[in-house]
């Protein structure tokens, strides 16, 4: 199977157009080694051909731009290789970049049915893009880990779905109050080769299904939104804790580092990740740390064959 990071960075990007923290400042003034990151996207293909994007990220549009897979075919005047979309969840960052493909609609999109129904309620995304040719065809998602599925175009490939803890999001009626649904992760396997893709850009603790896919995974793409627990409060910029948000930190104790380092994976990276994460400054600490773990940090762009 073949994944395209399209966007590595959480919400607001890499850097984020208002911010002025150490790592966005440091990068617009070129004073630290670190590379720009758009918001979180990803796409997987079995046969190179036809691409599952998962999730549609405000910065969509570059990202397709940037990626020539992506591109329509040679031989068609218009046309995408984007075959389906799924969903992980209903937050901004990971179904906006819907909007910029209402001229290709319509499209299947599969998310789970919490989801829709934000997306048709309190950010109604799917309703407004009914407009376009009849908008998204929605395929439920079922929670239950054990009901595969295969999206349009991903022939080879099967998808299950693995309930995280999180937080959904700030105009969900489901914010602080999370039903089974609201946040999946998801195992992808490759029917020919059994190799398995764990995809999970927003996991607050790890339940026994997230261990159970991690243990049985290649490729590991887990949440590393922020470094430390309390990181938007120090720097003054929330009052809210990662775990609030419905985000693990990367260090410490019940952090994502040490989570993977329970289980022998191939290979394991760090995705969605925050504008003022500290492991975005190559010559960190953190990212040396990060680097003796044997554990990567996803870049746009970065190409993975699992
Ligand atoms: C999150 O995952 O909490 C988001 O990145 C928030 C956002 O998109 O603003
Ligand atoms: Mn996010
Ligand atoms: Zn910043």
């Amino acid at each position: 199977m073949h994944v395209l990071i399209l966007g590595a960075a959480a919400g607001g990007g890499f850097p984020q157009w208002n911010c002025h923290c150490p790592n966005c400042k440091g990068l617009r003034e070129g004073k630290i080694k670190a590379k720009g990151r758009t918001q979180s996207s990803i796409a997987v293909s079995s046969d190179g051909k036809n691409w599952v994007l998962i999730n549609a990220s405000p910065d969509l549009r570059e990202q397709i731009n940037s990626h020539p897979q992506l591109w329509p075919d040679a031989h068609v005047s218009r046309g995408t290789r984007i075959s389906a979309i799924v969903l992980t969840d209903s937050q901004i960052d990971h179904t906006t970049g819907l909007l910029t493909l209402r001229e290709g609609l319509p499209l299947p999109v599969y998310c789970t049915d919490v989801v829709a129904e934000d997306l048709t309620t309190s950010f109604p995304l799917f309703t407004v893009l009914k407009h376009w040719h009849g908008g998204l065809q929605q395929h439920s998602i079922n929670t239950d880990y054990h009901k595969r599925f295969v999206p349009k175009g991903a022939e080879g490939l099967t998808f299950q779905p693995v309930v995280l803890e999180s937080n959904a999001p700030p105009y969900s009626t489901y914010r602080d109050n999370i039903v089974p649904g609201n946040n999946i992760g998801l195992k992808i396997t490759d029917d020919t080769t059994g190799k398995v893709l764990f995809y999970a850009p927003g996991c607050m603790q790890a339940n026994d299904t997230v261990k159970q896919v991690m243990r049985e995974s290649h490729c590991v793409l887990f949440d590393g939104t922020l470094w430390a627990n309390e990181e938007m409060i120090d720097h003054g910029f929330s009052n809210k804790l990662g775990t609030d948000m419905g985000h693990m930190p990367v260090n410490g104790k019940g952090g994502a580092i040490a989570l993977l380092n329970e289980f022998n994976v191939e290979r394991k990276v760090l995705i969605h990740i925050n504008n003022t994460n500290r492991v975005l400054d190559e010559d960190s600490s953190a990212y040396h740390s990060l680097c003796e773990q044997g554990i990567e940090l996803a870049y746009d762009g970065m190409e993975i064959e699992v």
